[in-house]
């Protein structure tokens, strides 16, 4: 299926569903104020990928937390769950930068999916999607 609908509804703040897509994780997750905070907080200059890698942005977008986060709804991040390393699937909420982790050779991703540490070259693809109601997101 090119499209699908996810309901977000049961998806508190701190938590995080995957829904597959293309045959990919995708990783959602209603992101805490803390988690937001960090993610904005950091220095655009540290970042080892300055680019968004966001399908609903131009393909040169910086790297910042609000481009990288759902529009509007800057709690919601909405990513490819795969490691841009060799594609393994991070853990989430666990590593050096409170984000998610990869255990096959340790690349350290931030708040807003972010690369930070290790081999992985590229930050945490963002797919096309669109919220449709408050409640369901649209990927695709
Ligand atoms: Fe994730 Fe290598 S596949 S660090």
């Amino acid at each position: 299926l090119a499209e699908i609908d996810v309901d977000i509804s049961q998806v508190a703040e701190g938590q995080s569903i995957t829904a597959k897509w293309r045959g990919k994780p995708v990783f959602i997750r209603q992101r805490t104020a803390k988690e937001v905070e960090e993610a904005k907080a950091v220095d655009l200059g540290s970042l080892k990928d300055p680019v968004a890698r966001n399908a609903n942005l131009p393909s040169d977008a910086e790297a910042t937390d609000a481009n990288r986060a759902a529009e509007g709804k800057e709690q919601w991040l909405v990513m490819i769950g795969v490691c841009t390393h060799l594609g393994c699937i991070p853990l989430g909420q666990s590593g050096p930068y409170d984000g998610w982790f990869c255990p096959c050779h340790g690349s350290a991703y931030d708040t807003a999916g972010r690369i930070r540490q290790g081999p992985a070259p590229e930050n945490m693809a963002i797919p096309p999607f669109e919220f449709t109601t408050d409640t369901n997101i649209r990927i695709g």
